[in-house]
């Protein structure tokens, strides 16, 4: 199968790109390199090019033959959405419309979306199944249920088939060690108190202690990158075997507040993890979590690594292997 992997140099585009090489996918990565590693992309093809860029794009297909796109390329921080709303929707939904209008033009019916919890906006409940109303309360959120909404009327009027894949709290790194996280400023909590235990940063900030939770600080659902990339190639599997359109919440189902992390990332690397209290972040909800039923059921999907220590633990030797 021939997979052109948009965004294929990020942290969770390389994971998908090594996991296709080993299922024998001739993979083409496209990635402008802003915040990806060319070093990261293990396997197949690479083109370093902006989404933006149409006679590329076009280029790119032409050569290509591509039977399906995963697209991972988009801008992902929350707080800057609210502060840089034209970069969200130029980059999540404009450029990512633009992909979809070449992959019209060439013949392309098979889409695998990088959604998000965001799009669930503040929790009615919890655990959230695909069921819960999408409401985002940030510009991240919504450029990612814009193009969610714009898949569904693409797939009625044109056939294209696509997968929404909203993620959780993905985490962790290659559990064979070659790949890991390396956002650059990294805002994800667990990297960020990895670095701390490694001596790399002085201490982590937790933001807020006063939610309704038990031990006041915020719960969320981290997934193994391991697992999250094998959903994607469930999805794949899907569309391929002729099955419709559709969505899925990626989640463990359990919960875990940052406290719990901060503690389990001090057992896993032995370290002492200083702490400073902070103000809440704004914009965070005290608790996400995913009912991910619907993907074990109509995927078959079965993480591996949903203990959270696993998680660490593999995020940890990466964080040990930069140090
Ligand atoms: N946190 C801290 N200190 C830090 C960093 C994070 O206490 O230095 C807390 C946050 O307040 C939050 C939790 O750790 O309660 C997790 O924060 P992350 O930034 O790691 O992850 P988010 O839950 O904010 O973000 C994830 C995805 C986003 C997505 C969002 C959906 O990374 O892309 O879920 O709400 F938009």
């Amino acid at each position: 199968m021939k997979i052109l992997v948009v965004g294929g140099a990020g942290y969770i585009g390389s994971h998908m790109v090594k996991r296709l090489g080993q299922l024998a996918c001739h993979v083409t990565t496209l990635d402008n390199l802003s915040a990806g590693h060319r070093d990261a992309v293990l396997c197949g093809e690479f083109v370093q090019g902006d989404m933006a860029d149409l006679p590329l794009l076009n280029q790119v297909f032409a050569q290509g033959r591509f039977d399906a796109v995963m697209h991972f390329a988009s801008f992902i921080q929350v707080g800057e959405s609210v502060v840089e709303p034209a970069k969200y929707y130029r980059n999540n939904v404009v450029n990512s419309l633009q992909l979809l209008e070449v992959m019209r033009a060439h013949g392309v019916k098979r889409f695998i979306f990088s959604s998000t919890a965001a799009t669930f906006g503040e929790p009615q409940y919890v655990p959230i199944d695909e069921a819960h109303p999408q409401q985002p309360i940030n510009p991240y959120g919504r450029s990612k249920q814009m193009v969610e909404q714009v898949l569904a009327d693409y797939d009625k009027a044109y056939g294209l088939k696509s997968v929404c894949l909203r993620y959780f709290n993905a985490a962790g790194a290659d559990p064979e060690g070659q790949l890991g996280e390396r956002h650059d400023p990294e805002t994800h909590l667990v990297p960020l108190v990895l670095q701390t235990a490694s001596g790399r940063r002085s201490h982590i900030s937790v933001f807020g202690r006063d939610y309704d939770t038990p031990d006041g600080t915020c719960i969320r659902d981290y997934i193994h990158i391991a697992d999250l990339c094998e959903a994607h190639w469930l999805a794949l599997q899907h569309l391929s075997h002729g099955r419709g359109s559709d969505a899925f919440n990626l989640g463990n189902g359990s919960g875990f507040s940052v406290q719990q992390v901060i503690e389990t990332a001090r057992q896993v690397s032995g370290r002492t993890i200083m702490v400073q209290e902070a103000p809440r972040r704004a914009g965070d909800p005290a608790r996400l979590v995913a009912d991910a039923t619907r993907a074990r059921q109509v995927l078959g999907w079965q993480p591996q690594y949903a203990d959270l220590a696993v998680i660490i633990a593999h995020a940890w030797r990466w964080e040990c292997a930069r140090t």
